[in-house]
């Protein structure tokens, strides 16, 4: 009886310490949950082969797909490149400390998600590796942001070659139109041609004529685009300057059976802006708006301009029954160089230069539209 004394003893001691780790136990598993259910990151963890055994929460939130629908396939299959994953495993399988590389994954939606993983092996107690935990950092905004960067640079640089060449071209422009006015004046003073010939060759310059005025107009909206022109800010009626632009644009719309109404608020809708920039806006929305109606054959083209007064903005808004703009060109409208003319009509720089302008004076212009029904763009200035 005695000798079973210090067996009872030690029986105790072990119970005891058995519970102890039961309860470490219990709050180590506690304290993997919690990571697991409310990390950002997504968090996997598989066993050798590469299985999924674990599935974080927040995977559902990265990937589209629950912790039901992957456990038990491998990990690997959740890649875009599932061949380029299994590669990375590998090589976190050789070197056994933790590898990072950003990988793109397939979202359960069909979009593409990009993930930031580090790779970290499992191992036991005798330092065999029993699987493979990672957690995936979702980069899909910051990579998206990245991208426009890129594009933006692009664009940019393409701007300024765009000016250098517009101010290249200004002086042969300036001495071909010359060349044409003085070509035209000896065509007319001629003596000796018959008049066939006459009318051929006054035709000729006139062409001439036009198409360098055409160019000449393009490169002075580049160079006006690119180069920051100070803003000269002076009181104006802003019905009245949309009155004169209108009256400006009557030889535009001779023959053609279109009317422009405007639907102004009562009285004089002063501002202080600058008038200069604010009528290039008007004249190329307009001008917009003629060429969608214009496109749209059968209907009688009708535009219809409003003002409207807020606490805090001026808003002017340009109607068309034209043939509309598509959901899929919408964003692309306001880019640089964006036309669906033909080539000769299109320049791609009306819709960017406006918004360019109205943001130099803290507004902007937004845009609604319905194919074949018509569009509204609406200039917003703060007052
Ligand atoms: N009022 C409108 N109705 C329909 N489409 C329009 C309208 N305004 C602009 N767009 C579309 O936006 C494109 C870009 O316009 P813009 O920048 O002025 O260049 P451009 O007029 O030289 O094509 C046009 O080619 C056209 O497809
Ligand atoms: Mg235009």
């Amino acid at each position: 009886m005695e000798s079973i004394n210090p067996l009872l003893s030690e029986l105790k001691r072990v119970k005891q310490k058995l519970a102890s780790y039961k309860i470490e136990l219990h709050q180590a598993r506690g304290y993997l949950q919690c990571i697991l259910q409310n990390s950002e990151d997504m968090i996997f963890a598989t066993e050798v082969s590469g299985m999924l055994i674990s599935f974080s929460k927040s995977g559902e939130k990265v990937l589209g797909y629950s912790w039901e629908e992957v456990i038990g396939s491998q990990v690997k299959d959740l890649a875009k490149d599932p061949a380029a994953f299994e590669q990375f495993l590998n090589t976190s399988r050789q070197d056994g400390s933790s590898v990072q590389l950003d990988l793109a994954f397939q979202h359960k939606d069909g979009n593409t998600a990009y993930c930031n993983v580090s790779l970290i092996n499992l191992t036991n107690r005798e330092g065999l590796r029993i699987g493979t935990v990672g957690v995936c950092r979702d980069i899909t905004l910051w990579k998206k942001i990245q991208d426009d960067l890129v594009r933006i640079d692009r664009l940019a640089e393409m701007g300024r070659i765009a000016a250098g060449v517009a101010h290249e071209i200004n002086n042969p422009l300036a001495i071909i139109n010359e060349a044409s006015g003085w070509a035209a004046t000896v065509v007319s003073d001629a003596k000796g041609i018959g008049s066939e010939d006459r009318q051929e060759l006054e035709k000729a310059t006139k062409e001439i004529s036009a198409q360098t005025k055409r160019c000449r107009t393009i490169t002075h909206q580049l160079l006006g685009f690119v180069r920051d022109s100070e803003l000269s800010k002076t009181e104006f009626d802003v019905h009245e300057l949309l009155n004169e632009t209108i009256s400006f644009l009557k030889p535009e719309l001779k023959h053609s059976p279109i009317e422009i109404n405007t639907r102004f608020m009562p009285g004089p809708l002063n501002m202080n802006s600058d008038p200069k920039l604010l009528e290039q806006v008007c004249v190329n929305l307009i001008t917009n708006a003629i060429h969608a109606v214009r496109e749209k054959h059968g209907d009688k083209g009708r535009i219809e301009i409003r003002t409207l007064k807020t606490d805090s903005e001026v808003e002017i808004h340009f109607e068309d029954n034209g043939i509309g703009i598509p959901q899929e060109n919408r964003q692309n409208i306001f880019e640089l160089f964006y036309t669906t003319k033909p080539p000769g009509k299109g320049t791609g720089l009306g819709l960017p230069i406006c918004q360019n302008i109205a943001r130099k004076v803290g507004g902007k212009i937004t845009c609604q539209s319905n194919v074949g029904v018509g569009t509204t763009f609406t200039v917003h200035i703060p007052t």
